[in-house]
């Protein structure tokens, strides 16, 4: 009962405050017709035709509104004041793409800040069709000025650095005018040709051993059938590219995996000199086999990194084994490991041919190899690297390489030092 009760005079309160509003709304009309039933009621002498009309232009003042009259309240309520709408040209200069618009005989009457940065300074009344001079540009000016609608087109600038758009044409108002909008491709572009460029890599890579593993069994069915000694090398080569390929697989899983979570986790308070140490042990007998004499040049006390334990072995291995293979000839292997402030680090140095400059930014590369034969004969897959970087990048550290060719090569590691005392 209490509740019925008030809930209906919840609703009582509630028309209340609607017809409060709309006698606000139409006070004025209300008062103006008032005035006027009053006006001809006092002259023509009725009081109750008077009153009649009062209460038709009460009620029709608290009747709800309905069709255009809603439609008024909805669109006043979502737009704001026309003094503070921006410009078309304010509009145009927030958009980060370059835009342009010309009038119907192709004069550009304006050009937004992304146009001028990237094609440099466009002036108003110059022509547009003198500017874009591509054979793809000037049939697309040419139907926006005839006033036909054209598919966008793709356009690119070499200089000063490569760059590709796809180019639309948006017709202004009715007078001809017409925008042309340029999205940017290019990242989208280069990510297309890096794609490309590692299927056509990784494909590359698994199709030699494949290659020979299929040319071997060939062999085996055809005239070695009844060899057993060519059957047995065979098997043992098969044996060899089956174990490349394996490894090329696990590479790219690998590389794949850390693509997949750029920024490692918190990761763990790691020593780094016993990390070093631990590396220098698992690859002891690869150091002994390519008779390399190896230098420890390590701090007697604990250096701490935030790290994530296994992955930092796989850098270090990597280093290590490419100043074996590739280092080799010089004989020396030197590791030594520092601190400051900020930083650890970890070099790793081999007195071998070193790597010419030109080469240096790219060996970080996938599949980049400074001579593939060497790296083939080596069982490399010329990932190393790239799986290296993107360790340190996801660790907040970096790689840096010198070298002097014919005096060897320097890796190093550089990575943030833990801060807290507690991990020290
Ligand atoms: N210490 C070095 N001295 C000379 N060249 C090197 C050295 N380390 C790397 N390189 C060159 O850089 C290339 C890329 O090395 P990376 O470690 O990425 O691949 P890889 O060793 O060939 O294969 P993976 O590491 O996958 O087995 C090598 O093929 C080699 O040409
Ligand atoms: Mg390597």
């Amino acid at each position: 009962m209490a509740s019925d009760s008030s809930a209906s005079s919840l609703l009582a309160r509630r028309y209340a405050a609607r017809w409060r509003m709309r006698l606000r709304d139409n006070a004025l009309l209300l008062a103006v017709a008032l005035t006027a039933v009053a006006l001809l009621a006092g002259l023509s002498g009725q009081i109750a035709a008077g009153l009649v009309g009062a209460l038709a232009v009460l009620a029709a003042a608290l009747a709800p509104r309905t069709g255009a009259a809603k439609q008024v309240v909805k669109t006043s309520a979502t737009t704001a004041a026309p003094s503070d709408l921006p410009s078309g040209q304010e509009l145009a200069a927030a958009i980060a793409d370059p835009l342009i618009v010309c009038d119907r005989h192709g004069v550009v009457l304006f050009a937004n800040a992304a146009a001028s940065l990237v094609f440099g300074r466009i002036h108003p009344s110059e022509l547009i069709a003198l500017r874009f001079r591509s054979p793809e540009m000037q049939d697309l000016i040419g139907a926006a000025i005839a006033g036909h609608s054209v598919q966008p087109v793709d356009y690119g600038e070499r200089v000063p650095i490569e760059r590709s758009f796809k180019v639309s044409v948006t017709p202004i108002g009715a007078d001809g005018r017409f925008a042309l909008h340029f999205r940017d491709q290019s990242e989208t572009r280069r990510i297309d040709r890096m794609r490309a460029d590692f299927i056509a890599n990784a494909s590359h890579e698994l199709r030699t051993p494949l290659a020979s593993i299929s040319g071997f069994i060939e062999t085996l069915r055809g005239p070695a059938r009844n060899d057993a000694e060519a059957r047995e090398r065979f098997l043992q080569i098969m044996h060899t590219q089956t174990g490349r390929m394996a490894r090329l697989i696990d590479d790219l899983l690998s590389l794949s995996r850390l693509e997949m979570k750029p920024l490692a986790g918190a990761g763990t308070a790691v020593d780094l000199v016993a990390l070093t140490r631990q590396v220098t042990d698992s690859l002891g007998q690869m150091i002994r086999d390519n008779e390399m004499a190896l230098t420890l040049d390590l701090p007697a006390e604990p250096v701490r990194v935030l790290v994530n334990a296994d992955e930092i072995v796989q850098v270090v291995e990597n280093l290590v084994e490419n100043a074996c293979k590739y280092g080799q000839s010089g004989k020396q292997l030197h590791i030594a490991l520092s601190t400051d402030a900020e930083e650890a680090s970890l070099s790793v140095r081999d007195h071998g041919p070193g790597i010419p400059a030109e080469h240096i930014p790219r060996v970080t590369e996938r599949f980049y190899r400074v001579d593939v034969e060497t790296s083939r004969v080596q069982k490399g897959t010329g990932l190393g690297l790239a799986i290296v970087k993107h360790i340190l990048t996801r660790h907040k550290g970096r790689l840096t390489i010198r070298s002097t060719p014919g005096e060897g090569a320097t890796f190093t590691l550089h990575l943030p030092l833990a801060k807290d005392p507690t991990t020290r």
